[in-house]
């Protein structure tokens, strides 16, 4: 059936654990590889590798058989389909001339394909340069996954030696068990790679990179979170023309509402500091009748944990939950951890939500009564506002009120040293999804952010006239001759590039 003629076969590639050779099969002329193994596998299973392709065959190339070559496992190789012109993603690093929306477009159909599989429970746990391989549709790359050679199926790969590669995370080494997050650490490292070849030094895709790569697992996205992520970004920048789906098909865009489709673990709470007393009020970051916070920690993680006490907020408590995942995953809330049920006697209570603690955060309305009033530039504000803005719209692309828009709501921290701040909101319990109402009105929202704007820009005596109007425009009596977000997006964009 295949073209075997010993000595005569073309050879391709190698991997970690097979030379790779072209073959044909003779009745159709139709192109194959034939993978033969050349350290012993003892460290896994040929049959297993041809099992997962065939399992997850959108995303691989096709199993085709198996033929007898070479000197391990009853000289079994493997007989799989030629991906043509194609080159993996070592070569395509050795081009010069990759564009910021090919990247992009590598970066995208690679997280679908780790999501196809993660939802198919399937663990790649080998994710590098040479596992993947891209095919040129002219100017359009399509991203092909080859080697299930160390692939699991619910379950993880339990290594037998500290490998040392770099791909693995920090936390990996003998005996442990692979998960969902050493794949996404492995999507960091090629993500990461990539962009240090192509010198790239685009802010929002190094925020996906150092995301992937945090040092706790529990730190980094699910896949879920990457794919929305980075298909944000594309979006955004207008990167990707259409979503570009496996092997080059077109996938039809799903309406994504964050109220369906995020889901909030339920956190036992075992893990959890327990609620303090009422009466202690120096335990208490927050506290009033229906709601407070405290400090603790879930899993030996520092956390603010928030407790609700009466039953109609139980309901909010969803909301908060939602829109702050939603918002986290795009860098804008604390990671919220789950919701904390606690077990009384025989009944389950939910008792509040277990979030992230981030450190080093003060309210906008007290920086810019301090120091900010005073010490920050005119593109310093102008960064501030973008990013408040950015977040807004965020919510206003899937329909959602924030309903909340503050200074006092809104958290700010100075950049790590790169003098880029950052802020995120800190309070998200108002988010109204509007969805389903078949009348929208955001106008509320443009009104509260004319105020935030109008704060930040106060004590600066020459703010240009452009923009001055554009926030007094913002907070007009007429709801109806308030500008839109994305027209006052493009006019603090346009001093964002001028300063
Ligand atoms: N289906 C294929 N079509 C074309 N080239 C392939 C194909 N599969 C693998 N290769 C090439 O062979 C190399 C090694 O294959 P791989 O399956 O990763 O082997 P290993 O498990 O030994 O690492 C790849 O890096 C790639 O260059
Ligand atoms: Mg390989």
């Amino acid at each position: 059936m295949y073209i075997e003629e010993p000595g005569k076969l073309k050879k391709l590639a190698e991997g970690y654990y097979s030379v790779i050779y072209l073959g044909e099969i003779k009745a159709t002329k139709a192109k194959v590889i034939i993978k033969k193994y050349t350290k012993k596998p003892d460290f896994h299973d040929i049959e297993e590798e041809a099992r997962i392709m065939m399992y997850m065959s959108d995303v691989f190339p096709n199993f085709l058989g198996y033929v007898s070559l070479g000197a391990h496992m009853g000289n079994m190789s493997l007989v799989i389909e030629y991906i043509q012109n194609g080159e993996t993603l070592l070569d395509v690093t050795r081009h010069d001339d990759l564009t910021i929306q090919q990247l992009l477009s590598i970066w995208y159909q690679l997280a679908l394909a780790i999501q196809a599989m993660h939802t198919r429970f399937v663990l790649h746990n080998d994710l590098h340069l040479t596992n993947i391989m891209v095919q040129w549709k002219g100017d359009q790359p399509i991203v092909r996954m080859i080697d299930t050679g160390l692939s699991t199926f619910r379950k993880g790969m339990i290594g037998r030696i500290d490998t040392g590669y770099p791909f693995y995370p920090p936390e990996y080494r003998k005996w442990k068990e692979t998960n969902p997050t050493m794949d996404i650490y492995g999507l960091g490292f090629i993500f990461d790679e990539m962009n240090g070849v192509f010198n790239n030094e685009d802010e929002d895709l190094q925020m996906v990179v150092d995301w992937c790569l945090s040092h706790l697992p529990q730190n980094r996205p699910s896949i879920h979170q990457l794919v929305e992520r980075i298909g944000n970004i594309s979006q955004k920048s207008q990167y990707l023309q259409q979503k570009i789906g496996l092997n080059g098909g077109i996938k039809p865009g799903k309406a994504y509402n964050i109220f369906n489709d995020i889901q909030v673990p339920l956190l036992d709470s075992s893990k959890i500091t327990p609620v303090p007393s009422l009466h202690e009020n120096k335990l208490w970051v927050d506290l009033d009748d229906d709601k407070g916070s405290y400090r603790g920690v879930y899993k030996n993680i520092p956390v603010t944990i928030h407790v609700f006490f009466s039953n109609d907020s139980y309901l909010d408590l969803h909301t908060e939950c939602v829109s702050n995942t939603f918002a986290s995953i795009h860098g804008f809330a604390p990671k919220v951890y789950g919701i904390h049920v606690e077990k009384l006697g025989d009944k389950d209570v939910i008792r509040g939500f277990v979030q992230e603690y981030v450190a080093g955060y003060i309210h906008l309305n007290v920086a810019l009564n301090t120091f900010g009033h005073l010490n920050w530039n005119f593109s310093y504000r102008v960064e501030i506002a973008h990013q408040i803005i950015t977040m807004v719209r965020l919510f206003h692309e899937k329909t959602i009120y924030i309903d909340n828009i503050h200074v006092k709501n809104i958290l700010y921290r100075l950049g790590d040293g790169s003098g880029v701040p950052r802020v995120m909101f800190a309070d998200l319990s108002q988010t109204y999804d509007a969805s389903d109402d078949s009348y929208t009105d955001f106008s509320n929202d443009t009104l509260a952010l004319g105020t935030v704007l109008k704060d930040i820009f106060e004590s600066m005596s020459d703010v240009p006239p452009l923009l001055r109007t554009t926030i007094f425009r913002m907070m007009d009596i007429d709801p109806e001759l308030r500008p839109s977000i994305k027209s006052i997006m493009e006019r603090l964009g346009s001093f964002k590039n001028i300063y």
